[in-house]
């Protein structure tokens, strides 16, 4: 390495985690004081998915029999593929977490019968009532939470607006054996890309639903975490497996806005336009079925009626139940003119959750030492072929808590500690000519994946896009080694590369399972109940953004 590019880092710290989402701030209060902690986040600090949160937090509160029944019924959503010692250590970890909550001062609805109690919602595939939520804003509330928490705590520092990159890791350098460094990232309000040097590193980004043009999630789930781990070289499971949720409102200018499913699990009932109801024919479980059967039972009366949407009607419950419920939705809806109390909402289905990620253990350590993975950028095996309702945020937390334990347990300096950095060169790229080349590839992908990547899935339809993914990600990489990065960019190019998994994942897997289905292999395979889609990276490449040698950028390998 020359003088020239080894430089001081812009940040030091001991723990560096990017992504201020509820996993992300979790582990962050969960790390020992004495560790300097610097989190980052590449829009503002309350940012990502779990604001959003509506249902609420999965917890077997209900004593011994209900840990049983949610370990069931988490297994059974996710159509035997999870993990059961997985699965297992989150369920029991869940009362816990509550409590931990409510120690932090989360404000839960509480059950007015019993005023002490805490009031427990339901939502499809949980056999009880059994969802902690803060009314309809579980996850505003949940936030306001963590981060005012955080807040209050010296050693864990906030960097807004800063978009991670890559990782940098020590066999990107050329070392034989790996570690995480830290990470490049885009100080998006300075317009230059920054070194942060870390003794730990972890990926708490959220998910990637945004890959498809419909989705719950907001504008920052672009699979970033997942696509830094697997560019690093960290194993990537089951992406095929991405969650539609079945009621968003059909209305444009709502942006897929989502009506929770305790809507349902409160008495709502879907209807076909002329008022009948179609649930009971597609399970025994009606509209509390787990949400992938639910979705495809939608999906299947939208394309056989030739309708745009169908109907959720809870009006029959009364204005005061449901304003006391639901005011955060309710309130939403009026402004687009839908009053939930006096009539059915139009909904569809629209992309929620990605069940698949970076491949971690119990502690959500990754393949790459000093490196983490938790919350919705993880694969960690407790969600398997379909996520249980409100699963995903009890999943945050116990893997926030489980991977600050095991940095605060682990034994002094990481062996690489001393290896040079080098600093972000961008002496070879220009300006950009054209953003509209970042805007169309964009949008061709998103569509793409919502066209032929969708609820159902055939192997021709999946090879079309495959073979679309390729010529964007070609083109899209083309960019990016010449050019400067940009926000834009920078998103653009990991939605790709998690397009381009979930796709591979999804042929990949012969038979339908969960979320997955596929015309060609309707059936769920028994012998097949075991096994993960696990993608293995190809072998780790040096940095085409440290632009010293042109040959360097050459596009990555299809495996
Ligand atoms: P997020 O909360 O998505 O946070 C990701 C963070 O990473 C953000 O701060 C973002 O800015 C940052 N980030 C991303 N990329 C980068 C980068 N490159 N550099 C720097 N920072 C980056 N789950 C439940 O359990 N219960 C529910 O009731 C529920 N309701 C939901 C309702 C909606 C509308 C949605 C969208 C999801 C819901 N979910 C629910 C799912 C759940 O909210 C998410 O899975 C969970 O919040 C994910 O948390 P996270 O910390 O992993 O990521
Ligand atoms: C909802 O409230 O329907 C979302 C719950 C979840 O995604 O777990």
């Amino acid at each position: 390495m020359t003088e020239n590019n080894a430089a001081t880092p812009h940040h030091q710290t001991d723990v560096l985690i990017i992504g201020s989402g509820a996993a992300g701030l979790a582990m962050a209060l969960r790390l020992p004081e004495h560790l300097d902690v610097l989190v980052i986040s590449k829009g503002k600090l309350v940012g990502g998915s779990t604001p959003w949160a509506q249902g609420g937090i999965a917890a077997a509160l209900n004593g011994n029999e209900d840990i049983e029944q949610h370990i069931e019924d988490t297994i059974r959503a996710g159509v035997r593929l999870p993990d059961r010692d997985v699965v297992e250590h989150v369920v029991r970890a869940g009362p816990a977490q509550i409590e931990w909550l409510e120690s932090l001062g989360m404000p839960f609805t509480h059950d007015n019968e019993h005023g002490e109690r805490l009031h427990l919602t339901r939502e499809g595939g949980h056999s009880q009532r059994r969802v902690a939520h803060a009314a309809d804003h579980t996850g505003r509330s949940l936030t306001d939470t963590l981060v005012t928490a955080v807040k209050a705590r010296p050693n864990v520092r906030v960097l807004e607006h800063h978009n991670a990159i890559d990782l940098i890791t020590a066999r990107r350098l050329g070392e034989t054996r790996d570690a995480c460094l830290g990470a490049y990232v885009l100080d998006i309000q300075a317009d230059r890309v920054v070194t942060i040097r870390s003794r730990y590193t972890t990926l708490a980004t959220g998910g990637a639903a945004k890959a498809y043009l419909f989705t719950t999630n907001p504008d920052s789930a672009t699979g970033d975490g997942i696509a830094m781990g697997w560019r690093a070289g960290c194993r990537v499971a089951n992406m095929e497996f991405i969650q539609f949720h079945p009621t968003c409102l059909y209305e444009p200018r709502a942006k897929s806005f989502l009506i929770s499913e305790a809507v349902r699990g409160e008495g709502g009932v879907l209807l076909r336009p002329d008022g009948t109801r179609f649930m009971p024919d597609h399970h025994p479980d009606a509209e509390l079925a787990p949400r992938d059967i639910v979705a495809r039972a939608i999906d299947a009366e939208i394309k056989r009626l030739g309708i745009d949407c169908v109907y959720l009607d809870i009006s029959f419950k009364g204005r005061e139940f449901i304003e006391s419920h639901f005011p955060m939705i309710h309130q939403r809806c009026l402004e687009f003119g839908y009053d939930m109390t006096r009539e059915p909402l139009p909904v569809v289905p629209a992309a929620h959750y990605t069940c698949g990620g970076v491949m971690t253990d119990l502690h959500g350590q990754t393949d790459i030492p000093g490196l983490f993975a938790i919350g919705e950028t993880a694969h960690t095996g407790l969600h398997g072929a379909n996520r249980l309702a409100s699963n995903s945020l009890l999943e945050c937390l116990v893997f926030g808590e489980a991977a600050a334990r095991r940095i605060a347990e682990a034994p002094g300096e990481p062996a690489e500690a001393d290896l040079a950095i080098p600093a972000w060169d961008e002496s070879q790229v220009t300006d950009p000519d054209e953003a509209v080349v970042v805007t169309h590839n964009w949008d061709e992908l998103r569509r793409s994946m919502w066209s032929y990547v969708g609820i159902v899935r055939t192997t021709k339809r999946l090879s079309r896009a495959r073979a679309r993914i390729s010529l964007l990600r070609r083109e899209i990489h083309d960019y990016y080694a010449h050019f400067r990065v940009s926000n834009n960019l920078i998103e653009l190019r990991n939605l790709v590369e998690v397009a381009d998994l979930i796709v591979r994942s999804a042929l990949n897997r012969h038979e339908s399972r969960g979320l997955h289905y596929s015309r060609d292999f309707p059936d769920t395979n028994p012998r097949a109940d075991h096994f993960d889609t696990v993608l293995i990276p190809p072998p780790a490449r040096p940095y085409p953004q440290v632009r010293q040698d042109r040959s360097r950028t050459a596009p990555p390998p299809e495996e």
